[in-house]
This record gives C-alpha cells, sequence and structure tokens, in this order.
C-alpha cells in the first residue's frame, strides 16, 4: 500500500521567520506561503532532491494546528505524508482493521490538488499520517 513519502509536515508559528531559515541558512528552494482555507493552514512548500517539507501555519479561528501549536509553542513535526497508489482501497483496508480515519473518511484535496486524508496518530505510535493518492 505504502508508497513515497511525499512530504513532512512541520507546525511553525512565524511561517516567513522559519521559511528564510531554510531559504538563507540551509540554502533550500521555498515557495510562496500559500492559503489553504479548507485545511485552515498556511503552507510554504520546500523542495528537496527526495522529498518535500512543507511549513504549516494556522490561519482562522479553528484551524487543526493551533492545539499543536498550543502545546508545542516553538513548532514540531505535525504529520508525514505517504503516496498510496489506490486511496479508496487503502481507505477500505485501514477501515476494516478498525484504524481511525480522521473525519468521515472522504478525502479531501490536499496541498498538492490530489486527494487526502488523515490517520489518527493512535494507529502509528503516535504519528499523524497524511495518505495522498499518488
Ligand atoms: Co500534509
Amino acid at each position: 500500500m505504502i508508497g513515497k513519502l511525499n512530504h513532512v509536515a512541520i507546525a511553525v508559528p512565524d511561517i516567513i521567520k522559519a521559511s528564510e531559515t531554510y531559504k538563507n541558512t540551509l540554502g533550500a528552494e521555498i515557495s510562496k506561503p500559500v492559503e489553504q482555507p479548507e485545511h485552515g493552514v498556511k503552507v510554504v512548500f520546500i523542495t528537496l532532491s527526495n522529498t518535500k517539507i512543507e511549513l504549516i501555519s494556522p490561519i482562522g479561528e479553528d484551524s487543526p494546528i493551533s492545539k499543536f501549536l498550543e502545546k508545542n509553542k516553538n513548532g514540531g513535526i505535525h504529520h508525514l505524508c505517504y503516496e498510496v497508489q489506490n486511496l479508496d482501497l487503502a481507505i477500505k483496508k485501514l477501515s476494516e482493521k478498525k484504524f481511525k480515519i480522521i473525519g468521515v473518511g472522504i478525502p479531501k484535496l490536499g496541498a498538492h490538488g490530489k486527494p487526502v486524508i488523515f490517520l489518527h496518530p493512535s494507529g502509528f505510535n503516535g504519528t499523524l499520517i497524511e495518505l495522498q493518492q499518488e
């Protein structure tokens, strides 16, 4: 089921400051901030040769990452995103095995315009997992 690591998402309190560190100190290629109201976040994409890093900061009152940043004031790794060949089949298999899918289990369009779902950290050793259609 599992394919490539698509990205690692890092929640940050100040997305401009964080992206400048990646650009100016680490010499990374970064995007402009992109707002994703449907996910309650603003994202900066950092392209590495083998994967991507996404810096995410909250937008709106009820952003899903607000609580995370309350607990982790300096930010932290928020989730990992794996690609899967067939997201619908993955959802079916995971549901059958009683893994908790966040929300109603219907894919939303993710940061890359492809369908994604999130799997509850309880099933994955405390790590929030995003699955993205390849
Ligand atoms: Co993500």
